[in-house]
């Protein structure tokens, strides 16, 4: 490899730093944008972009976090989407007891037909997370990625997240930030204008999810107005973690 080259990655390299980790974060308010996955076109698009790259290494910083909480018991995907992520979940907790719930019944389609690919058992529900169609008290472990940008009572979702879990039980609630650095809202208009399939650009999505995610603080907030007392929020560079224990 000739010197030339050496120097012209090492540039590429810090450059991209630099966009990354440079930028100021975003500040703007919040333009809520639901995008309809339950239209069969943009449930569709979605399930096929859910298996590229990106999604792959997020949903694999997710498994990696919850591995670090030990889940046991049974556990729940609250807005499971094209399920991808609980059929991970399938693989690498094989005691788990698993169930997907989803308000729409287009994409839980998807969801059950990805999950009938292996051999684990996935129960699938289709509810909403403002109205969990569960008892008091029935998972150890609750986990919604990507979601909570969507939901139109975020205050009634938390009052139900935690109603549901049982004592000692965790909710990790992963999502977008609004107020991601300057680059990433740059690469989600490039995501959104040129590769997302067309009945995404259609509804602005992903940017639109960006746009319509809260602040770390906001969840704070929204959190604090509930009885919950042991909430633990990683703000990163992106996208968060919303952590919250049941004692
Ligand atoms: C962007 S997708 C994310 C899907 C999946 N969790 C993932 O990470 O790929 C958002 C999902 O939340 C679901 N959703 C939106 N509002 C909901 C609600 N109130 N209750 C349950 N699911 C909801 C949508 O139907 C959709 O499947």
């Amino acid at each position: 490899m000739s010197l030339w080259y050496i120097i012209l990655i090492i540039l590429s390299v810090i450059i991209l730093f630099l966009l990354i980790f440079g930028l100021p974060r975003k500040k703007s308010t919040r333009s809520p944008n639901i995008e309809g996955l339950d239209r069969p076109e943009v449930a569709k698009a979605y399930d096929k972009m859910t298996d590229i790259l990106p999604f792959r290494i997020l949903r694999k910083k997710i498994i990696s976090r919850i591995r670090k909480l030990n889940p046991s018991g049974r556990l729940i995907d609250a807005g499971c989407g094209p399920g991808n992520l609980i059929v991970q979940l399938a693989k690498e907790f094989p005691t788990l007891e698993l169930i997907g719930m989803d308000i729409s019944n287009e994409i839980l389609e998807r969801a059950k037909i990805r999950a009938t690919k292996h051999e684990r058992k996935i129960e699938f529900k289709e509810g909403s997370i403002e109205n969990l169609p569960f008892p008091n008290e029935y998972a150890n472990f609750i986990i919604s990625t990507f979601s909570l940008h969507h939901w139109i009572n975020p205050d009634r979702a938390f009052q139900e997240i935690y109603r549901v879990l049982k004592k000692e039980g965790i909710a990790l609630i992963f999502d977008f930030r609004r107020d991601s650095r300057k680059f990433y809202y740059g690469f989600l208009t490039f995501v959104t204008k040129i590769v997302a399939p067309k009945a995404l650009k259609n509804v602005n999505e992903p940017m639109g999810s960006l746009k319509s995610s809260y602040t770390p603080l906001e969840v704070q907030e929204l959190v604090s107005k509930e009885q919950i007392k042991d909430i633990t929020i990683k703000p990163m560079l992106a996208w968060m973690f919303v952590q919250i224990n049941k004692h």
